[in-house]
């Protein structure tokens, strides 16, 4: 576990910042802007990312003169800047002229210029247009001192149904296929409602309203193309940062699970990964399942470069506008927010934005200066506590952490399980089903890697991997030799039923696993929420045992090597398996052949837990609703304990701690109030 470098070395701090739109204001209140800075001690503008049209307001001529006053002015007050580069927003003249740039709708229909984010991937014009655009700003601020990384673009996403992209859609398929239509046809099954291509350019782009989604391969394939059409453009646009600023990182701000982009296929070619969180506070207490759902991605935010820390590059000072209700965060729960993620692997906290803007889309959103407010509100005194406890916590910089179970979310199986037709319509539940498993592991401060099914699992004791309904080349062979090693590995129903290419496997259900788990799946049931079914577990190694509740999802399945340790009740295949272990080399292999509750899946988690001897943050039970992580640095490992409940709690403590925010130091118990954080050093 050894710690990483700062994200640049310029500022080796947690960074505090945020989006900063200038431009929108005059110079008399940029100087009022850096007072409040220094007050919030927000150190770290992200400038420029939606600013083409002020930097270049005509074709070719460009104005950085006011990007330049700022660069210069945030230096001299002590300040650093991220620079994006301005491609989210293109300028209405340049879609007046080239109106090829702009999204074509899956109506087919181009859209006209008036929202962000809508430029069409495949054009040729918008990236020559990106690309000197990106080569002028490294050219001008590649060695600026305030400089510390540069930010491509914003918020990547949309898929374009424009003929560009049908063309680049059709190329990448050659590619796939080896120019040969047979193959894909078989690859596809395309004689099914005779749906065989005689010729490349038959090919649509599938999608609602105007072409069925009937071939799901295709639709799979298509979902893959845009992530790697995205990816292409990101290495257009940021080509010219490396080339001109090669110690300048790079990153772009990506968005958690969002389905649009596999954010595993851009993490590589970015310095650092950083993405964009608006939980939406809608209650109060926040239930401890939205928290879970943050952490998690945080856990595979640290997981994308191999347990590098990652940047949470946006978040909102107190409410987003954009959800159906924006509702307050409450007293507290801002630092909460932003300590959460420095305790899963981030290295810094930024916003959205710093000051609010006075017309527009987001006048409502929150920021850290608030309308006609300046320092005299509630949310910019909780922004600069916030900059204030980063500055206690500077030695976490980099701090790296461990963890002995991964848990695979795979954006390839979501997208498998979402384009399929059945085994039920709507929702399938596949990342809900994650997130199940997730949770008593993260309740019991057990540090989690979140994977996707691509990853090397060499050092986990535990791999869990729900539905994964799609397997990919090489991923049997890895699981296979993971539990051969003396690896525990847990499945559930609707695993390995396709292949890549959502073929089902010609061996069936299961297909490359079947000996890995020593069982046969038959068929699956799936039941109306108003079907019960129970899973009776008998005595068995584990410890885990009772009956519990299954739904949506039953699979047949019979044991061929596995060992039966459940069984159905109250269904027609009652007392047929339910759940099974199959021993292999030195290790086992689990398989959950229904959706149990959560009574099950946490007995389970938590046998597998102590049975396997898996560690956790803090050497005792947590109270519900507090987490432990941690994190190690040359300077030691610091404990996060976080209350996300409005109650106090006392956590008892092995040893002597200093807590870095309070300064105290403690023994035996530390008392915790109402969404409170600490953040514990060994003593001595
Ligand atoms: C996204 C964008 C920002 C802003 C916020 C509002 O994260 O990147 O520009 O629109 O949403 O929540």
């Amino acid at each position: 576990m050894k710690p990483f470098s700062p994200i640049n070395s310029k500022y080796p701090e947690l960074w505090h910042g945020g989006d900063y739109n200038p431009e929108q204001w005059s110079p008399a209140i940029w100087q009022e802007d850096m007072r409040l800075m220094d007050l919030s001690r927000f150190k770290v503008a992200t400038v420029g990312v939606f600013s083409w049209v002020s930097l270049e307001p005509e074709e070719g001529v460009y104005t950085f003169e006011w990007l330049d006053e700022i660069m210069d002015l945030l230096h001299a007050n002590g300040k650093f800047a991220v620079m994006a580069t301005p491609s989210a927003a293109p300028p209405a003249w340049m879609s007046k002229k080239y109106p090829e740039i702009l999204k074509v709708g899956s109506d087919r229909v181009r859209k006209l210029h008036g929202n962000r984010v809508n430029f069409d991937w495949s054009s040729p014009v918008y990236r020559e247009k990106v690309r000197a655009m990106a080569t002028k700003l490294a050219e001008r601020y590649g060695d600026h001192p305030a400089l510390l990384m540069w930010h491509v673009s914003n918020e990547y996403g949309g898929p374009s149904y424009s003929e560009y992209n049908r063309k680049a859609f059709i190329g990448w398929l050659q590619k796939k296929f080896d120019n040969d239509l047979a193959k894909l046809n078989a690859a596809y099954w395309t004689p099914f409602w005779g749906h065989t291509f005689t010729d490349w350019d038959q090919i649509e782009i599938p999608g609602h309203p105007l072409s069925e989604t009937a071939i799901q391969g295709l639709t799979l394939d298509w979902n893959r193309f845009n992530t790697d059409e995205i990816v292409d453009f990101f290495l257009n646009e940021s080509q010219p940062l490396r080339e001109i600023s090669p110690d300048v990182p790079i990153t772009t701000n990506l968005m958690g699970f969002y389905g649009g982009l596999n954010a595993w296929k851009i993490a590589p070619h970015v310095d650092v990964v950083a993405w964009d969180s608006y939980p939406q506070f809608s209650q109060e207490p926040m239930s401890l399942r939205s928290w879970a759902k943050i952490a998690i991605v945080h856990d595979t935010y640290r997981c994308l470069k191999g347990g590098q820390p990652f940047m949470l590059i946006e978040c909102t000072p107190s409410s987003s506008n954009w959800y159906p209700v924006m509702s307050l965060k409450p007293p507290g729960m801002h630092r909460l927010e932003a300590i959460q993620a420095i305790a899963h692997g981030s290295d810094s906290v930024m916003y959205f934005q710093w000051r609010q803007s006075r017309g527009s889309q987001e006048k409502l959103h929150g920021a850290v200066v608030s309308h006609g407010r300046g320092e005299n509100s509630r949310v910019f005194r909780d922004v600069a506590t916030v900059g204030y406890d980063l500055e206690l916590l500077r030695d976490v910089v980099g701090g790296a952490s461990k963890s002995e179970v991964a848990l695979i979310y795979d954006w390839e199986v979501a997208w498998a399980i979402e384009g399929s037709c059945g085994p039920i319509q709507k929702d399938k539940g596949y990342y809900d089903t994650v997130l199940d498993h997730y949770i008593p592991l993260w309740e019991a401060g057990i540090g989690v890697d979140v994977l996707s099914s691509d990853c090397d699992l060499d050092g986990y004791k535990l791999v869990i991997a729900p539905m994964l309904h799609l397997v990919k080349p090489g991923v049997a062979e890895r699981l296979t030799q993971f539990v051969e090693s003396g690896g525990t590995l847990v499945a559930t129903y609707m695993t390995g039923y396709v292949d890549e290419n959502d073929l089902v496997f010609e061996n069936g259900l299961l297909g490359p696993l079947q000996d890995l788990f020593g069982i046969q799946v038959e068929e699956l049931d799936a039941r109306f929420p108003s079907d019960t079914a129970q899973v009776v577990v008998g005595y068995n190694e584990l410890g885990l045992d009772g009956i519990f509740q299954a739904s949506t999802f039953c699979e047949r399945i019979q044991a061929t090597t596995a060992e039966v340790i459940a069984q159905y009740s109250g269904v027609w295949y009652s007392s047929e398996p339910a759940v099974t272990i199959n021993r292999v080399g030195m290790g086992q292999a689990i398989y959950v052949a229904s959706r149990n509750d959560n009574l099950f899946t946490d007995g389970l988690v938590h046998s597998l837990v102590s049975k396997l001897d898996i560690e956790s943050a803090v050497p005792f039970q947590l109270p519900d609703g507090v987490s432990a992580t941690k994190r190690t640095t040359e300077a030691g490992e610091f404990l996060f304990i976080l209350n996300m409940t409005q109650e106090t709690h006392w956590v008892p403590l092995p040893d002597s701690f200093h807590e870095v925010l309070s300064g105290q130091d403690l023994e035996g118990s530390l008392e915790i109030g109402p969404y409170c954080v600490a953040v514990l050093k060994p003593l001595g």
